[in-house]
């Protein structure tokens, strides 16, 4: 009998009830090298890579980053490799059958160590069929409700879990700080401490404790692509070592508190270095700083991008070389990593130990999230989660909680009575693409468009629609002409304008992953069709499903009502008809700020002071909307701001309370904000910042005393040095319904 082995034979690191820690040491004991490097790599589905190979030519396999082949092998080399214990994760596997499939193959190698399935599960495992599609976090930012983003993540966890995935790539914790970039939508916007508290209690509701019930995180994308030169995705950020400490670094170290086990990599370069091989980010600060205990993941080909892009490898073997050693475990995705990484440890250039370390990770989250108990998830009983009512309630919820009342001029809430014939139009009228990117095809009665949420809400309605086809590059003028002239014989008009994003037509689309824009206004003759509908002198509404600010100046100046309703999931239809007819109050907050053109990009709220001392000649230098903003159909008023003391020491606090009141006929939810400036600092401060705020339910008539406490975390700055310091002197608080200026209560205390 073995030393490490139960007393009827069975390995130690078989044993569910032995501790993780030893079951990992006594696993990787009996590990071949090839066995190691093979559980630090992942590939793609083998119904992904046939559907692909028969689609994709190698040439547009190069900058394709949501679809995979591996030429010169095939779906069965991967399956091969898979029952030699060679493959350590997958990705791209969207049914229960495959991933079953594949584990059972995994299972048949020497060791049956079982794979890990990572997914995109952005916004509910909305990337495979067949499952509940949740606003995406542009949306759900927008709520405020860090509870809602608690129990979406929960929820993910638990269809995921049915359907044999075990690790999201999410949260996004990137600060989206360029609406060209296409990627805004699946952020939180670009508040850092927003972005931090959604990115927290994400992490926590998908993790739980990292059980069988649990599915692993993975914060990302480590770090600065958000603010990439030109705004496109993957290209060259340059920044200091400051902005990234103060803006991209905090959600990330927040991520890691909370406890992400895994973290992603960025596609592009930070200042010079790829992030795929920037040892600084990876060990110094990561590991070294912050103390993550969990595994690194490589973005998408991005291993090879050191060579093949980046060039600073001169070639694939140097970059494999370069990536581990500055601190990568897990390679996404494909073929020669096992070979190179082999020979790299043979030549003695990469220490075994240092394959170990990875592995350890690597295993120990297997381990924990019970794969070697639990290898499977059970066919019978996976739709008994998936779409569950529980479920499809929480994202009918969270998509009323996520629409942004941006404009109403009195005309909202729709009255059926005065309104009896309404023209409804526009490229996202009747499509899916209200599911947002990161979403595959789902169900017809999984998924209520708007014109069919308009249809439920208001059935006594005479709806004439005109449909413009889904596609704004090529939208036919004679169906703008029809709507026009259909215009003038209804009573109302509801143009549903923005973005596609649809992943089933990846080279289409205009807003997503990899789809940047030079400037952020409708596309094709979206504008045209907004202009020739409202020349009809019919009120008209615009509503938005987009995953970017869109600068809509036209509209917002000259239609009585603007929605913006982001990408509101699957029964975003529903909740926007809601909405534009009262039945639901609009509570939503602008997550970023929506500039008036593409010449105002940086437009952010957190601006330092001298941002607009000169400002722009001819045109404005404010937004169009400010972050924080929203409207509702009832009024608040906010009073009596107070502070409990005006003088603290470094390491005091303040309470700051203010009285809110529903003024209005209509109960609703506020998204109350307190913002700081530091009014003097040794080095230069913005001009506010969020602090904290709280989402309040109030009857109309009602009034609330709403708390605050001001701690020193919310004072600290990085001073000349990059340390961390609370300074003497005045800090001004603000509070109210956005970051405007003209909205906020303001009074001020000392630290001494
Ligand atoms: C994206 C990642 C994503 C990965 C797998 C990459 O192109 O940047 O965010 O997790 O693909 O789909």
């Amino acid at each position: 009998m073995c030393a490490s082995c139960g007393n009827d034979g069975t390995p130690l690191y078989k044993d569910a009830s032995a501790p993780v820690g030893k079951r990992v040491e006594d696993l990787l004991g009996r590990m071949t090298l090839e066995e190691k490097v093979g559980q630090m790599n992942q590939f793609v589905g083998l119904e992904h890579i046939r559907k692909n190979e028969a689609s994709l030519s190698e040439e547009d396999l190069k900058n394709n980053t949501a679809n995979a082949f591996y030429p010169g092998f095939s779906a069965d080399s991967v399956a091969e490799w898979t029952k030699k214990g060679l493959v350590g994760s997958f990705l791209h596997v969207l049914t229960l059958d495959e991933a079953n499939y594949l584990q059972s193959l995994a299972m048949q190698s020497r060791l049956a160590i079982p794979v890990i399935f990572g997914i995109d599960a952005i916004h509910g495992n909305a990337n495979a069929p067949d499952n509940t599609v949740y606003p995406t976090n542009i949306g759900l930012a927008s709520s405020f409700d860090l509870g809602l983003a608690y129990r979406i993540a929960r929820e993910t966890a638990a269809e995921m879990r049915a359907m044999n995935m075990h690790w999201t790539f999410n949260p996004n914790v990137e600060v989206a700080r360029d609406p060209r970039w296409g990627r805004v939508g699946e952020t939180f916007g670009e508040d850092p401490y927003l972005v931090s508290l959604m990115g927290e209690e994400t992490v926590k509701g998908y993790q739980g404790d990292l059980s069988s019930d649990d599915v692993l995180a993975c914060i990302k994308h480590f770090a600065g692509g958000s603010q990439p030169i030109n705004g496109t995705n993957g290209s060259p950020t340059d920044l200091s070592e400051r902005t990234i400490r103060e803006v991209f670094f905090p959600p990330f170290e927040k991520g890691v508190e909370a406890g992400a086990m895994s973290l992603m990599t960025a596609h592009n370069e930070l200042n010079g270095i790829p992030c795929h091989s920037n040892e600084w980010l990876m060990e110094d600060v990561l590991r070294g700083e912050w103390d993550f205990k969990g595994f690194v993941v490589s973005d998408w080909m991005d291993i090879e991008h050191i060579h093949d892009l980046h060039a600073t490898a001169e070639n694939l073997k140097e970059a494999f070389f370069q990536s581990i050693m500055a601190g990568m475990d897990m390679h996404m995705h494909g073929v020669y990593w096992n070979e190179y990484v082999c020979e790299l440890v043979r030549e003695g250039r990469i220490p075994e130990s240092r394959i170990d370390e990875s592995v350890r990770r690597i295993l120990e989250m297997k381990f924990r999230l019970g794969l070697f108990e639990q290898p499977y998830a059970d066919e019978k009983t996976t739709m008994d989660v998936r779409l569950c009512e529980t479920h499809r309630q929480t994202a009918l919820e969270a998509a009323r909680k996520s629409i942004v009342l941006l404009k109403n001029d009195g005309l909202l809430p729709l009255s059926p009575e005065k309104y009896r014939r309404v023209l409804v139009t526009g490229i996202n009228a009747d499509d899916h693409n209200i599911l947002g990117d990161w979403s595959a095809d789902q169900k017809p009665e999984n998924v209520v468009t708007v014109l069919e949420g308009l249809k439920m809400i208001a059935p006594q309605t005479d709806f004439v629609f005109v449909d413009q086809g889904w596609d704004p590059r090529n939208m036919s003028r004679q169906a703008v002409d029809r709507a026009a002239s259909l215009a003038r014989t209804c009573d109302l008009n509801i143009v549903v304008a923005g973005e596609y994003m649809y992943r089933g037509r990846w080279t289409e689309r205009t807003s997503g992953e990899d789809t940047d824009r030079s400037d952020i206004d409708l596309v094709g003759l979206q504008n045209e069709l907004i202009q020739k509908v409202a020349a009809s002198g019919k009120p008209t509404v615009l509503v938005l499903i987009s995953g970017r600010p869109l600068g809509t100046q036209w509209a917002a100046e000259h239609l009585p009502a603007l929605v913006n309703a982001w990408e509101p999931g699957m029964y975003g239809g529903q909740a926007i008809a809601e909405i534009l007819y009262g039945q639901v109050n609009p509570s939503a907050k602008l997550a970023v700020t929506i500039p008036r053109s593409v010449g105002q990009t940086q437009m952010i709220y957190n601006h330092k002071p001298s941002q607009y001392f000169h400002p722009y000649a001819v045109t404005p230098s404010t937004p169009l909307y400010p972050f924080g903003y929203g409207l509702s159909y009832t009024d608040y008023e906010y009073s009596d701001l107070r502070l409990d003391r005006t003088e603290i020491p470094a390491d005091g606090s303040v309470k700051v309370s203010v009285t809110v009141k529903n003024t209005g006929r209509m109960a609703g939810e506020e998204i109350v904000q307190l913002y700081i400036r530091d009014r003097f600092s040794q080095v230069t401060r913005p001009v506010k910042e969020l602090k904290d705020f709280a989402r309040i339910a109030l009857e109309p008539g009602e009034s609330r005393n709403v708390e605050f406490t001001v701690t020193p975390d919310k004072l600290k700055f990085l001073d000349k040095g990059l340390k961390p310091i609370v300074e003497p002197g005045e800090f001004i608080v603000m509070v109210g319904p956005s970051s405007d200026d003209r909205d906020l209560l303001t009074a001020s205390f000392f630290v001494r």
